[in-house]
């Protein structure tokens, strides 16, 4: 079987992943991050390989054949299998939002209000495949975890991740905090909220990779605004927050200004816009009750 060496078989993949239209290019340098994740996946191993090193035909083959789906738009995670999340590997699965790298940031501000507190109660909004529900079970595990969202196949998703990942917590299906049981009212610490925010008319824009592959459901709540799941959570959010507890919601920079808008309107206090993740840009506004 012929053996190549990982940087030519890298240089040829970042190559082909530049020329795909239906890739974002939005981040210099993506491409080897993501023809060198794919080689890691096909070799079976969690360290970049050395450049010189022989790659044998089999692994060559899976990692060629990695690459022209990449290409295709399909992203990572679905070709994995799996996406890497503060440490967990969720399943990744077509039909459920793929979990972003974002989002840890708003997985960190939960567990820093929760991981001390006796009897602590968070309840993660639109779950998805159970991201932000999962972290906070996995870093603060004295928490009472529950996480909701209107998508059955969500749902079925984030109980499996947590069965496989050994983790508590009661997923449930339903429209936002109609998904949860009326016995929790008035005692929740944290509330996390990962929305669709996308405008209706931004829909359109978005670029193939997400538009094709993420369901509509998970991107917008087809309001003009995208805010519309945000004013619920902000308007409703005092029925089932105790007193002191707090709404943390993760929205694009741009975004970020009306939700504080929203939480104002709706009686929360100590409102801020905090700024974190790896490239400092993820906003999490965050307000009390
Ligand atoms: C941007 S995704 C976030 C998923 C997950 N929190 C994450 O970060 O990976 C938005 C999620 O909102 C869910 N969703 C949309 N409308 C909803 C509603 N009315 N009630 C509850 N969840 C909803 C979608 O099914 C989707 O899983």
């Amino acid at each position: 079987m012929r053996r190549v060496k990982a940087r030519k078989l890298l240089d040829r993949a970042v190559t082909t992943l530049k020329a795909s239209p239906s890739i974002d290019h939005w981040q210099k340098g993506r491409e080897r991050i993501e023809a060198e994740d794919l080689l890691m996946h096909a070799i079976g191993v969690d360290e970049d390989p050395d450049p010189s090193e022989e790659i044998p035909g089999k692994a060559r083959r899976r990692f060629e054949a990695m690459v022209e789906r990449r290409a295709t738009g399909e992203p990572i995670p679905f070709i994995k299998g799996y996406a890497e999340f503060r440490g967990l590997e969720l399943i990744a699965e077509p039909g459920v939002f793929v979990p972003r790298d974002s989002s840890e940031f708003l997985a960190e501000q939960a567990i820093r209000r929760l991981r001390k507190r006796k009897g602590a109660v968070h309840v993660d909004l639109a779950t998805g495949g159970g991201t932000i529900a999962l972290a906070v079970a996995n870093e603060a595990p004295k928490t009472t975890v529950y996480g909701a969202d209107v998508s059955p196949d969500a749902v079925k998703l984030a109980r499996r991740n947590a069965k496989r990942l050994g983790l508590t917590a009661t997923f449930r299906a339903g429209d936002m905090f109609g998904a949860l049981p009326a016995r929790i009212a008035g005692t929740v610490d944290v509330i996390t909220l990962h929305p669709p925010y996308v405008p209706r008319s931004e829909l359109p824009d978005l670029p193939d990779e997400i538009r094709e592959w993420e369901p509509a459901h998970t991107l917008t709540d087809q309001s003009e605004d995208g805010l519309g799941l945000v004013v619920r959570a902000a308007e409703e959010s005092g029925r089932w927050l105790r007193r002191g507890g707090w709404l943390l919601i993760e929205v694009s920079p741009d975004r970020a200004k009306e939700v504080m808008k929203v939480m104002r309107r709706a009686g929360l206090r100590e409102i801020a816009s905090t700024k974190g993740g790896e490239l400092k840009v993820t906003r999490v506004v965050v307000g009390r009750r």
